[in-house]
């Protein structure tokens, strides 16, 4: 793999990991990612961002096809997560930079992470502006969009964004741009990236959409760090508008029934709620969690208003799939959602009803009282299963009218 061409003197220099399937350890990445970075010739030269620790080598020999990694001036350090700073001792040992630019927040993060010392960091404010030659770059803080030192850099004259995390993908591929790419297999790895990393956040990604939008920022191209890069203005277009609709969260007439079985009879549940679903004419999945990451659930719920859970109860609690499930829904804090609950047990059966409780503190509207089977789910337990996913089905349907 080579530098890639950006604009003149702008060039994609980072790695692409073919083969990463657990994307910073709690969400799947099953198309891979890549760790975006840039670099900038000008009168001075200029890295932006840097990559995983495992790709060292790729990043230096990238920088190293255009430039004497020694003739980098400048290193921006949009974000310190590892999977962009891991390389930077030894990048910073490589081109000895004159002057190393993250967030006031980065500082903190910085010094914290490394050893600092005699590192010559500049932490620049929101809004300032650096000058490399022909070239302005504006660095703007993105604060809580995803970390609180996360920034982006604006280069004026080329009208590049380079955002980060921002409208970043888990996509891994030999291509660099969107528009080389299949745009149905973009917009799920968009909307999987989103639901799992960005969106507790989304009020900030409206707050930052909405001050682009007021400053006026023509943009050309934007970069992330993660994926393919956006370059014509119909891309451009589509991210901005595809990270609004996914920050808005409208309800979506569709629902996940995720379970978690011990016997079996959860999931003849599971089945039942969905023909309840169907009888009201609203589309669903099933995803059984001891099949299925956590992520899929909200990959899933991308496209989703409905969240229903089943689990067996086991020693007086969900089984651990659905647990884990539960608190890796609560921490993204989705909104606007229905649901409902339901399981069997053999012995107590507290599973449903503290699903429910669970889903209330999440400010999930809860449908309906938690359906409960002892051992085996009958004919009657069946049936109000059915009912239980047609009650959601109808209150599905009435918050997306009432959203629309
Ligand atoms: Fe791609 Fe927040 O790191």
């Amino acid at each position: 793999m080579q530098p890639v061409l950006l604009k003149p003197g702008i060039h994609w220099v980072g790695a692409v990991d073919f083969n990463l399937r657990n994307f910073h350890h709690y969400s799947r990445s099953p198309e891979g990612s890549t760790y975006n970075a840039y670099l900038i010739q000008d009168e001075k030269t200029v890295l932006v961002d840097t990559v995983s620790h495992h790709y060292f080598d790729v990043l230096a020999d990238h920088i190293s096809a255009l430039v004497d990694p020694r003739k980098v001036d400048y290193i921006i350090c949009n974000h310190l997560e590892q999977d962009h700073s891991g390389v930077l001792p030894r990048i910073v040992e490589l081109c000895k930079p004159e002057k190393i630019f993250c967030s006031t927040m980065g500082l903190k993060s910085i010094t914290r992470q490394f050893n600092t010392e005699g590192w010559p960091i500049v932490a620049v404010k929101d809004g300032e502006r650096l000058n490399i030659g022909k070239r302005n770059i504006t660095f703007l803080e993105t604060r809580m969009l995803h970390w609180p030192d996360s920034m982006v850099s604006y280069v004026e004259e080329d009208r590049v964004l380079f955002s980060n995390d921002a409208f970043g993908q888990n996509v891994a591929t030999s291509r660099r741009f969107v528009d080389e790419y299949e745009r149905p297999l973009l917009l799920r790895a968009m909307k999987d990236y989103y639901n799992n990393i960005v969106l507790p956040y989304s009020p900030m990604v409206i707050k930052t959409l909405d001050r682009v939008a007021q400053l006026g920022i023509p943009i050309d191209i934007i970069a992330p760090d993660h994926g393919l890069i956006f370059r014509t203005p119909e891309d451009v277009k589509f991210v901005l508008d595809s990270y609004r609709a996914f920050a808005e969260q409208k309800p979506k007439l569709r629902a996940v029934v995720a379970y978690e079985s011990m016997w079996g009879a959860t999931e003849s549940m599971a089945y039942a709620v969905g023909d309840g679903l169907d009888d009201e004419g609203v589309p669903y999945v099933l995803l059984d969690m001891q099949h299925n990451h956590v992520s899929a659930v909200m990959n899933e719920l991308a496209d989703s208003g409905a969240l229903i859970l089943g689990s067996a109860t086991r020693n007086n609690m969900p089984m651990v799939n659905m647990v884990a499930l539960m608190a890796h829904v609560k921490g993204l804090k989705p909104q606007n959602l229905v649901g409902a609950t339901f399981g069997a047990h053999g012995w107590s059966g507290e599973a449903p009803k503290m699903m429910a409780e669970e889903l209330a503190s999440m400010k999930v509207d809860v449908i309906g009282e938690p359906v409960r089977a002892h051992f085996g789910a009958k004919s009657e337990e069946l049936a109000a299963c059915r009912e239980l996913g047609a009650a959601v089905a109808r209150a599905l349907k009435e918050k997306v009218k009432a959203s629309a």
